[in-house]
C-alpha cells in the first residue's frame, strides 16, 4: 500500500478559521506530517490500484491537493470487506473529508452510515451509489460521467466508420456482426455504455447482429482471452468490436494482431472508452479506431474540491469548487469523441 503526502502551503492558515463544521484531524499517529492542528486531511479510498483509468484518476486527485488539503490514498484492492476497514481507519484518525470509489457501489449505504455518525463528507465517484442511498444524508456528493452518454459516442464513431467503409460490411448483408466486451458486471458504465452504444448504430439506422458478448472485467488481459476464443468460434464473420473501456479494447487488438489483423490490408474497427495514454498510442498506430475521453483530470479534480469545501463546512458551488453542482449533490464531467484526429484534445 502507497500512501500520498500532499504538504500544506497556503490553504493552511485560512482553513484553521472555517475548520469547526467538522472533525478536526488528530496530528499524532501515522499523519506524518509537519502541518498545524488546522490542516485539512482526506481520506481517499480507491476501489483498487491496479485499474489504467483507476490510476489517472488518482493522480489527478493527488495533484488538486497541492496547496490545498493532505490526502491519504490508499488501495482496497478490490475488497470491499478491506475498503470499509480503511474508512474505519479515516473516521478513527478524524480526517476532515472522504472521497471513496466503492468496490460495491450497493455498499455505499454502509459508507454513508458511517460517515455519518462521525460528521465527515463523503465524496463518492466513479462508481454511482444507489439514489436511495445518496439522499441518506446531506453532505454526501457524487463526481462522475453519465455512462449513457460515452456508449452513445462510442456506438456514433462505429457508425461514421460504416458509414466511410462500405467494405467493412464482410458478408454483404446490411448489418454490422459484432462482439461486445463488457466490463464488470453491476457497474453502471458497463451496463449502459453496452446498451447505448448498440442503440446509437441501431438509431443510426443499421442492423447489428451480436456474435458474442462476454463480461472482461475491465482488464487487458481478460480480454485478449475472451477475443482469442471469439476469434476461434466466428473468425472472418465478425466486422466490429466494441469494448466497454480501452484496457479491454486493446487486449482486444492483441488477439486480433495474433490473428493477423492490422496488416496486409486486414482491420478491424475495435471501439473503447476512456482514451488512455496506451489508447492514444493505439490511435496513432492506427489499431484502435476510435475511443471516448473519461476525464480523470477533471473527475479527480472535482472530487477533490468538492472533499474540500465539505471539510471546510462549506456547502459546495460553482465558486468553492469549479464545476456546477446538479441536483444539489452531482457534478457531471462530460464526454469526448477521439479519434486519431483530435487525439490532442485527451492529452
Ligand atoms: C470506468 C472506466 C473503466 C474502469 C472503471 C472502474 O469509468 O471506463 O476503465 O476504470 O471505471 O470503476
Ligand atoms: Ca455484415
Amino acid at each position: 500500500m502507497k500512501k500520498k503526502w500532499i504538504p500544506v502551503v497556503i490553504a493552511g492558515a485560512l482553513a484553521v478559521t472555517a475548520l469547526s463544521a467538522c472533525g478536526k484531524k488528530d496530528d499524532g499517529g501515522s499523519a506524518g506530517s509537519g502541518g498545524g492542528g488546522g490542516d485539512l486531511t482526506i481520506g481517499v479510498a480507491i476501489y483498487k490500484f491496479d485499474d489504467t483509468f483507476m490510476t489517472g484518476v488518482r493522480n489527478a486527485i493527488s495533484d488538486a491537493a497541492n496547496g490545498l488539503a493532505k490526502v491519504d490514498i490508499v488501495d482496497s484492492q478490490n475488497s470491499q470487506p478491506t475498503q470499509n476497514d480503511k474508512v474505519d481507519l479515516f473516521v478513527s484518525k478524524k480526517y476532515n473529508a472522504m472521497a471513496i470509489n466503492p468496490v460495491d457501489r450497493t455498499a455505499a449505504g454502509v459508507i454513508i452510515d458511517k460517515a455519518k455518525s462521525a460528521n465527515i463528507p463523503v465524496v463518492f465517484f466513479n462508481r454511482e451509489p444507489l439514489a436511495d442511498d445518496m439522499k441518506k444524508w446531506d453532505k454526501v456528493y457524487y463526481v462522475g460521467a453519465k455512462a449513457e452518454q460515452s456508449g452513445t459516442m462510442e456506438g456514433e464513431l462505429l457508425v461514421d466508420y460504416w458509414k466511410a467503409h462500405p467494405e467493412a460490411d464482410k458478408n454483404k448483408d446490411g448489418k454490422i456482426q459484432y462482439i461486445m466486451l463488457t466490463g464488470e458486471p453491476g457497474h453502471q458504465d458497463a451496463t449502459l455504455r453496452t446498451k447505448f452504444s448498440v442503440q446509437a448504430i441501431e438509431d443510426a439506422g443499421i442492423q447489428v447482429e451480436k456474435l458474442a458478448e462476454d463480461t472482461a472485467m475491465w482488464d487487458r488481459v481478460k480480454a485478449q482471452d475472451k477475443m482469442a476464443t471469439f476469434l476461434s468460434a466466428h473468425g472472418d464473420k465478425i466486422e466490429a468490436v466494441l469494448a466497454n473501456n480501452d484496457d479491454m479494447a486493446l487486449g482486444a487488438i492483441e488477439a486480433l494482431k495474433a490473428a493477423g489483423y492490422f496488416k496486409d490490408n486486414k482491420f478491424m474497427p475495435v471501439v473503447g472508452v476512456d482514451a488512455t495514454a496506451p489508447a492514444l498510442q493505439a490511435l496513432s498506430d492506427g489499431t484502435l479506431l476510435g475511443t471516448v475521453l473519461n476525464d480523470a483530470k477533471n473527475q479527480g479534480g472535482a472530487t477533490l474540491k468538492l472533499a474540500v469545501a465539505l471539510a471546510k463546512g462549506e456547502t459546495p458551488s460553482k465558486d468553492n469548487t469549479g464545476f456546477d453542482i446538479t441536483d444539489g449533490k452531482y457534478i457531471w464531467v462530460p464526454y469526448k469523441k477521439i479519434t486519431k484526429d483530435n487525439m490532442n484534445d485527451a492529452k
